[in-house]
Order: C-alpha cells, then sequence, then structure tokens
C-alpha cells in the first residue's frame, strides 16, 4: 500500500472508494479532479434547461453528496426530487448527512449495475461510469436513456483516453504537472495512477459519444474538455 494523498493509502490496481476514503474524499476529489467546483457549477447550470416542477434528477456515483445537494438547493422552489446513488456504504452514510435538511433528496446506497431507474427529466454522472467495468457500461447507459422522459438529459462527465499513445501520454503527463500544482509529490502521483491502472479504465472519446447514441440518444454535444477531462451533453428527443 502506498500513500497517495490526503491520508489515502491504495495498492497498485487496487484503488477503492471504501476503506475510509469517504473521510478525505471531499478535499482529496477537489485537488484531484481538474476544474471540480467548476464543472459542478456547469451542471447546475445545465440543469436549469432541463427540470421543471417535480421533475426527477439522478445524480450517479454521489459520493459525498456535494454535487446532489447543490443540485436540490439550486431547484428547492420547483419541487425537484433529488435521487443521489453510490455503492459505498461510508459514502452514502456521508451524503446523507449533509443532505438531511433536504427533503427533496433521497441517497440510495445501490450499484448502478443493477439499479432500476425511475422516469427521470435529468441524469448525472460527473465521473463515475469510468469505474463500472467497460463490459457493463452501455447497458448502464441503456437503461438511462430508458428512464429519460422526452427532452431529458443525460450530462456525462468522463476521464477519457486518446487512442494515439503519444498524445495521451503528453496530456497525461500535463495532468501530473497539474497535480503537482495542487501539492501532491511525485510519489503520490505515481501511486494513485497506479492504483486506478484496471479499476478505472477511460474510453476514448468517440467510444462515449458511439456508446451514447447506441444507447437511444438522439443528440451529443461537447460541453467541456481539459486535457483529458470531458463533459457531454447528450439529449433523448
Ligand atoms: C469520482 S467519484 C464521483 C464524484 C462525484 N460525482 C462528485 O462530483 O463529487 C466516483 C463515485 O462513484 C461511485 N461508484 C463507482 N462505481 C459505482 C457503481 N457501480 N455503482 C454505484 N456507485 C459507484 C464510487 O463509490 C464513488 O463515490
Amino acid at each position: 500500500m502506498a500513500n497517495v494523498g490526503d491520508g489515502i493509502r491504495a495498492a497498485p490496481g487496487a484503488w477503492s472508494f471504501g476503506g475510509g476514503v469517504a473521510e478525505s474524499f471531499d478535499s482529496h476529489v477537489a485537488r484531484s479532479v481538474p476544474f471540480y467546483g467548476q464543472t459542478h457549477e456547469l451542471i447546475e447550470r445545465l440543469s436549469d434547461e432541463f427540470l421543471a416542477p417535480e421533475s426527477r434528477a439522478y445524480d450517479l456515483g454521489c459520493s459525498t453528496g456535494l454535487l446532489t445537494q447543490r443540485l436540490a438547493a439550486r431547484h428547492a422552489g420547483l419541487a425537484v426530487e433529488v435521487v443521489g446513488v453510490d455503492r459505498e456504504a461510508q459514502m452514502v452514510e456521508r451524503a446523507r448527512r449533509r443532505c438531511a435538511e433536504f427533503p427533496s433528496i433521497t441517497i440510495v446506497e445501490a450499484d448502478l449495475a443493477t439499479l432500476e431507474f425511475r422516469p427521470a427529466d435529468l441524469v448525472v454522472a460527473h465521473y463515475t461510469l469510468q469505474f463500472i467495468a467497460p463490459h457493463s457500461r452501455p447497458e448502464v447507459v441503456e437503461r438511462v436513456a430508458s428512464a429519460l422522459n422526452p427532452g431529458g438529459a443525460l450530462l456525462l462527465f468522463e476521464k477519457v483516453q486518446n487512442s494515439d499513445a503519444t498524445l495521451d501520454r503528453l496530456l497525461t503527463a500535463q495532468y501530473h504537472n497539474w497535480k503537482r500544482t495542487q501539492g501532491y509529490n511525485d510519489s503520490e502521483i505515481a501511486a494513485k495512477a497506479s492504483s486506478l491502472a484496471g479499476v478505472l479504465e477511460p474510453f476514448t472519446s468517440d467510444m462515449n459519444e458511439n456508446m451514447l447514441s447506441a444507447a437511444g440518444f438522439d443528440r451529443v454535444v461537447r460541453v467541456f474538455r481539459w486535457l483529458n477531462w470531458e463533459g457531454l451533453l447528450a439529449i433523448v428527443a
């Protein structure tokens, strides 16, 4: 087990969101995911386009519920139901605590691989699907597309890989430079990358777009990109 920063230890190929990670997750994610606060804000703004009174929204892989709470607070006047889903018990416990003052929020402990979605107008997956096994990912996206009401949207944020290995290395090196500016040292950066091997398996941007089209999404547009970090907005007709 090596130190990946923020008091978190992980072995190569064995990254997990369990085992106490929830405790330091908020500071770890904010310093590890580029533009974390800004992409939350972007999602909030885009949610205005899809949520109406009594809409339902899902926040998949809600972790400690930060975005879930922000979405519920933004749409408090519309009586929007926000369902946060995570499979890690400690994340769920923290999310429930954070969101306790919002009766419009339900936090569900479940695996997305088997979750039955209720009809919704918006589904957000902010750096979550990348942790689902590649062979299971398309089926989850199909269930999301089927659950969305006409005109509904999926906001899919994912770390992506470049099919050109040289470019992929270049973008990854720049990402690691950015992590240095966030206070991580070389051994923490290397340990985190090694712990994610085989756990976070990124698709290419094209693979994600094709997966969305195959699942039944009619329109797809890129709403965010920084190095290998991307956000797609996908809409069902
Ligand atoms: C990188 S974090 C997501 C960050 C969060 N969306 C945010 O904006 O703060 C990924 C989360 O997805 C959850 N997760 C991963 N695979 C999952 C699955 N199959 N079912 C449910 N939750 C999952 C993890 O437990 C973790 O909390």
